[in-house]
């Protein structure tokens, strides 16, 4: 069987699609989550240790690594873990977290065991339509303590629908990045519950070996990413399915007011623990 797009997606060449999101960015979004609840979490759930789902190369762990509670990153993609590992190890003694390879699905940690949980730039809704996305809020619901919080920073999904059109119009970018040329064409997904991205890398000429390293081949490298375009209150329901509400949000990294910016920030908090045997 193939490898889902969320494999393939997140290899080796991923840092370089993506090397506008560096340290400072992540650093900006760091100044405002605090702002909107605390990071090491409240009541119960104080002091204990803070998951960054999704870690990707770590570019938010050398900033969480400074905290006074620990930190752990997980995600499934041996190169950005790899690349995580660099950045931590060339960031000196004072920014340690643990690296974990895991799928958000499972989460290797026990009930009740976290005090914050952070889903940060869009490191969710990679499983199919809205329903399919249940599994991870609920394993995030299990690991969080009372007064733990999940931060989503998740794309407004709104004003996705508004640039991709009812209609699901393609809209496609062309660029170069690195060695290779890339396309980038977007639609919205049937019934608007899905955003779609095909990717094409294609090596360019003399340049071979190098996209290679990033596990470009000589015949290219093409997927179709799928996230769920999740409604507020699609967002809201499924995460008071696992005890979770929503207490805090904006609309983008600089505190814009929701739906005024390009992001959502979302802070949930876990409700007390009281009720988690009526889990369905
Ligand atoms: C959009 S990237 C965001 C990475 C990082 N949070 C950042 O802001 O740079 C999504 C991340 O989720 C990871 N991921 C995708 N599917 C996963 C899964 N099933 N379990 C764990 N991590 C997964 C990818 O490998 C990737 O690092």
């Amino acid at each position: 069987m193939p490898d889902p797009w969320f494999v393939t997606a997140f290899g080796a060449h991923y840092p370089a699609l993506y090397a506008h999101r560096d340290e400072a960015e992540a650093s900006r979004c760091l100044d405002l989550l605090p702002r909107l609840a605390p990071l090491e979490g409240s009541g119960p759930a104080a002091g204990l240790p803070l998951l960054d789902l999704g870690c990707g190369d770590g570019r938010h762990l050398v900033h969480l690594a400074s905290l006074s509670v620990p930190v752990v990153g997980l995600d499934l993609s041996p190169p950005l873990l790899a690349g995580a590992r660099r950045r931590l190890g060339s960031e000196g003694s004072a920014s340690s977290a643990a690296l974990v390879r895991g799928d958000m699905r499972r989460l290797p940690f026990g009930d009740d065991s976290l005090a914050g949980v952070l889903s940060l730039f869009t490191a969710f809704g990679y499983f199919g339509p809205l329903a399919a996305n249940g599994g991870v809020v609920a394993e995030v619901g299990r690991v969080l303590a009372a007064g733990g919080h999940w931060f989503l920073d998740y794309f407004d999904a709104g004003q996705v629908r508004r640039e991709l059109g009812t209609e699901g119009a393609p809209v496609t970018r062309a660029r170069v990045v690195g060695p290779c040329a890339v396309t980038e064409t977007r639609r919205l997904g049937p019934a608007a519950e899905t955003v779609i991205k095909d990717v094409v890398l294609t090596p360019l000429p003399g340049r071979e070996d190098e996209a290679d390293a990033l596990g470009v081949g000589p015949a290219g490298l093409s997927y179709r990413e799928q996230v769920a375009l999740f409604g507020l209150d699609d967002l809201d329901s499924l995460a008071a399915l696992h005890h979770l509400e929503r207490i805090a949000g904006a609309g983008g990294y600089e505190g814009e007011p929701l739906g005024g910016g390009s992001r959502w920030l979302l802070v949930y908090r876990r409700r007390d623990s009281g009720t988690r045997g009526e889990d369905a």
